[in-house]
């Protein structure tokens, strides 16, 4: 035991500096190893845990083997991400990479870590002060899912219908942007007589809000429904169901998960958008890497002042799942194609 110990010290003081392996969860961290907390707003969303941190993770080892990236989710909540952000300072975070739950409220960790020297990335969601920021253009995501609304209304014959909005969050900068990029397709052209934020991307908010909506405004006349993401999406179809509606309105959604894909192809949901984990995830940790070793974050434009990369978001909708999501390793047509969704595969060609 004890030639154990003290083979442990030598390798100790062979590798690393004897303070540091003296401290144990002190704010050095573990010499040699540095740590990126990677932190993520909710599991609302299964792209943040099934598509992010892999990407992030395997992105960022590649371009620095001491890296270590350290993975929370504030479950969409502020509080529990300003814990998380707490406890990765003192963790010795030498980078914070994240997507807040609230953009405006993160502003303050964001002096925080700078006031620390550690340089914070703004992930997906914009944060003012940040080092730099990486997201897919949701301006633009809002416009395809206002086009693709509009289309779908239009070949349905049901441009003269009531519209109905169901929002992201209004804690979140991109729910703003996906409604107005939305809203510069829709104004003018379709009747919205019900336009809701839902709180944290709840979908129970969303559905409560729809369902009231439904009793106010009646089912007779559906347009069509402009969910912002999928969670909210299949919130949405619950609530038409429960009010009775069949078949499904037009009707949107975002970030390509698999449910809603089958959805898509069972013709219950009109399209999503598909905003694939890798580009964004390579894009933050080449950010993040620079950031730690005194290099340039590549960018390519800045977002109010921020140094800036911003992805092409694509449209997916029963035409072209093989050639996005499938193609993209996403999803197995196996997985979307599950013996319930079978025949609609067959029927959609996939
Ligand atoms: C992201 C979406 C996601 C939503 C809910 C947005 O900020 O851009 O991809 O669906 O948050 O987490």
């Amino acid at each position: 035991m004890r030639s154990k110990i003290l083979a442990i010290g030598a390798i100790c003081a062979a590798l690393m500096s004897l303070a540091a392996c003296g401290k144990t969860g002190a704010a050095a961290g573990s010499a040699g190893v540095e740590h990126v907390a990677f932190m993520m707003p909710d599991q609302t969303a299964t792209r943040y845990d099934k598509f992010d941190r892999p990407q992030f993770t395997a992105a960022l080892k590649a371009l620095c083997s001491k890296c270590q990236v350290d993975y929370y989710n504030a479950s969409n909540d502020a509080q529990t991400q300003q814990a998380q952000f707490e406890s990765a300072l003192s963790k010795g975070a030498k980078a914070v990479v994240i997507s807040a739950v609230d953009g405006k409220g993160a502003q303050a960790m964001v002096a925080e870590a700078k006031s620390q020297s550690v340089p914070v990335v703004a992930y997906d969601r914009y944060i003012a002060g940040a080092n730099a920021y990486i997201s897919y253009d949701n301006e633009k995501v809002g416009e395809l899912q206002g086009q693709g609304l509009l289309d779908a209304m239009s070949a349905r014959g049901t441009l003269q219908g009531n519209v109905f909005m169901i929002n992201g969050s209004p804690t979140d900068p991109n729910a703003a942007d996906f409604k107005s990029g939305a809203m510069k397709v829709l104004t003018g052209k379709v009747h919205i007589v019900f336009s809701h934020d839902t709180t944290n991307w709840d979908p129970t908010d969303a559905q409560n809000a729809l369902e009231q909506a439904l009793q106010r405004y009646g089912t007779k006349n559906i347009g069509g429904v402009l969910a912002a993401a999928d969670g909210v999406a299949e919130a949405s179809v619950a609530a038409l169901k429960s009010a009775g509606v069949n078949p499904m309105p037009p009707l949107t959604g975002q970030d390509a998960e698999l449910t809603a894909v089958q959805r898509i192809v069972a013709g219950e949901q009109t399209l999503t958008i598909f905003k694939e984990a890798k580009p964004e995830a390579q894009g933050a940790a080449q950010m993040t890497n620079a950031l730690l070793t005194g290099g340039k974050p590549e960018t390519s434009t800045t977002f109010e002042n921020v140094p800036a990369v911003l992805l092409k978001p694509v449209l997916v909708n029963s035409g072209n799942i093989a050639q996005t999501v499938v193609q993209a390793g996403y999803y197995t047509r196996e997985e979307i194609c599950t013996a319930q969704f079978a025949p609609a595969c067959k029927a959609a060609g996939l």
